[in-house]
């Protein structure tokens, strides 16, 4: 009886460490994407007019979306992390990995948009919304395939 408790919590004690690390891995990507909507919704309003233009204030928060777009990102979209895997902790749909050439091409206009924006971030409003249309496009396009619902 003894034996079989020891060799349960030998094993219950990798798994539970494999699934914090998971759990982290979801954790930092969300983080990431909070990082892009703080920054994004920040030149969104500057765009529309409901926040003054600030040409230092709009080439930081590109700055920061383009450092993060270059990120290696690696070590959070981890398989086994999906919305199924780990519902309400992770929404990220399993396309992501069944389907990742998909989202691999999307992210990769988004870095290329991102670096456009970054280049007329701090040049005037109307460049800026311009170049904004076209990342934020990739966002969108993005979650509609690969985001989950919250409910
Ligand atoms: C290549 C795909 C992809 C791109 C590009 C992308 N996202 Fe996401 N985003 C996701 C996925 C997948 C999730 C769900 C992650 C999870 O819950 O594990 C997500 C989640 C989010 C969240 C919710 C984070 C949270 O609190 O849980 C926000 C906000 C977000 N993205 C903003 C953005 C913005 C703004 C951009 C563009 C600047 C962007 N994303 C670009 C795939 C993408």
């Amino acid at each position: 009886m003894r034996k079989y408790v020891f060799v349960a919590i030998a094993l219950s004690l990798p798994s539970l460490a494999i699934a914090d690390a998971l759990t982290d891995a979801v954790k930092t990507r969300q983080e990431h994407m909070k990082t892009y909507g703080k920054n994004i919704g920040m030149l969104a309003k500057m765009a529309k007019g409901e926040l003054d233009y600030d040409a230092d204030a709009a080439q930081a928060a590109a700055d920061t979306i383009v450092e993060y777009s270059t990120k290696d990102q690696s070590g959070y979209w981890l398989p086994g992390t999906s919305s199924e895997d780990m519902p309400g902790v992770s929404y990220a749909l399993p396309a992501l990995w069944t389907d990742g050439a998909k989202a691999g091409e999307i992210a990769k206009e988004f870095v290329a948009n991102a670096a456009a924006l970054q280049a007329v971030a701090g040049a005037g409003q109307g460049e800026m919304a311009k170049a904004l249309g076209a990342a934020g496009k990739n966002c969108n396009d993005c979650h509609k395939s690969f985001q989950a619902k919250k409910d």
